[in-house]
């Protein structure tokens, strides 16, 4: 399916983003460890997150919705029962790599498998450190690729330095450290999402954050309830929308501003951008705001390997930016890009290049020179969520049409995206 923009101005309103996609999956898996019933308000739609909870299901955890509330009566010592076909982790590497981490140490014998994108994706960085804890995890595919064949078994706490900045393989051996004999530490080079530690700590398991040092000690998480906030990297699409759009304000409400998470916004400081952010409660188990931001003019900026890991998801749309932003920007150390749902760093370069953009590919990030007009023309998703929005809000600020192919990968991450954008004044329409 192909879904078509045109040059738009003045986007004005008030939206609320979908629930963060990062917290819903963490708060099914918790929850379904625990003894006892949890209540997860606003757990997110999007079809990565029901892949999560596909799998719980396959698991025999048990879960129900009561309205728009998940119910969710956690397995407790009991563990989890044996699937009797392999669990299909969809599109989503979340799922795959934080069950993983959830079920080592369990007693069942589980095959964790996903669709094609899937299946390409790197998964050597959760089988080291889970077997250094004594986990039994073997890739089906090469170079450690999926599918995972996992056998639960004993494990035991490790100090661990991962090589790749991901906040999944930190997740990953936090949960696996919840079953090990003794505490769990992994140190990271970059501080990356904090949302398992922050649900841990509210579940009362006993985690002690000291830099870019996190230790968790083994117990059971206790039931819990938990309100899920707005998804700051689906915001980043209509921040950026705004941004690109000559004469917009845009509101976002009650999204999630865990400043693990919004590194994007300081980088947009740094370019210029008018942007206010109002903290609805900091002291949160999960602090939310409101945003708002203004378009006007941008300026280039420098980007290093730090500030790609803290906005890891939201690189295409800096890229998208700097077509927009006065001068050079270079992007740095970005190379993590092309082990995401597509090769982020490639498709980002081919479709702004198609749409007229000066942007050049490096070995491990890119180099784009603004401002500069971009033309609407057809545009490949490549099948993946965040390019297929990044190229739609591209042909928000491109002169013609810009069909963007594949457009349902959107559901991956933000059901109703182009309607959102249409209700703030954005040109789009599907033929067919
Ligand atoms: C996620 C972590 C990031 C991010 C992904 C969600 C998470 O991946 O790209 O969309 O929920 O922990 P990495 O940790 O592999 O960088």
């Amino acid at each position: 399916m192909q879904m078509s923009f045109e040059r738009s101005e003045n986007l004005a309103g008030v939206v609320a983003v979908p629930p963060d996609k990062s917290i819903s999956h963490r708060a099914a898996i918790l929850t379904s460890l625990c003894k006892g019933k949890s209540r997860i308000e606003n757990y997110s739609p999007a079809a990565d997150c029901s892949s999560t909870l596909r799998c719980l299901r396959k698991l025999d955890a048990r879960l129900s919705w009561e309205g728009v509330t998940l119910l969710v009566e956690g397995r407790g010592e009991n563990g989890f029962d044996q699937p009797g076909e392999p669990l299909d982790c969809g599109n989503s590497a979340t799922t795959m790599r934080l069950l993983a981490g959830a079920l080592v140490g369990d007693t069942v014998e589980v095959t964790l498998t996903g669709d094609e994108s899937l299946t390409r994706r790197p998964m050597g960085r959760i089988i080291e450190p889970l077997a250094l804890m004594g986990a039994r995890v073997e890739a089906e595919g090469e170079d450690y690729r999926p599918p995972l064949r996992i056998k639960g078994g004993k494990l035991k706490g490790i100090v661990y330095s991962p090589s790749v900045v991901s906040a999944q393989v930190k997740s990953a051996i936090l949960l696996a450290g919840l079953k090990a004999d003794g505490s769990t530490t992994v140190n990271e080079k970059v501080q990356t999402r904090d949302h398992t530690e922050r649900m841990l700590l509210a579940m009362g398991i006993k985690v002690l954050s000291a830099g870019l040092s996190v230790t968790v000690e083994p117990g059971m998480p206790e039931p819990s309830e938990f309100d899920i906030p707005g998804d700051f990297s689906s915001a980043a699409f209509l921040i950026t929308a705004a941004l690109v759009c000559a004469g917009s304000e845009i509101t976002i409400n009650a999204v999630g501003v865990n400043p693990s998470r919004t590194a994007f916004l300081d980088m947009l400081n740094r370019m210029g951008a008018e942007i206010e952010v109002k903290q609805e409660a900091p002291d949160a188990w999960e602090p939310r705001g409101e945003i708002t931001v203004k378009h006007g003019p941008l300026t280039a900026i420098e980007v290093d390997a730090d500030d790609v890991a803290k906005a890891i998801d939201e690189m295409p749309l800096l890229a998208l930016l700097a077509t927009q932003a006065e001068g050079r920007t270079e992007i740095r150390g970005a190379d993590e890009l092309r082990h995401k749902e597509s090769d982020r760093l490639r498709g980002t370069v081919e479709g702004l290049s198609t749409m007229g953009a000066s942007i050049e590919e490096t070995p491990r990030g890119m180099v784009i020179e603004g401002p500069c007009a971009l033309d609407g023309t057809a545009v490949s998703s490549q099948k993946d969520h965040r390019l297929a929005m990044m190229l739609a809000v591209a042909g928000l600020a491109a002169e013609g049409r810009t069909d963007v192919q594949d457009w349902e990968w959107t559901e991956i991450s933000y059901p109703g995206f182009h309607e959102v954008l249409r209700g703030l004044g954005g040109r789009s329409w599907s033929e067919g």
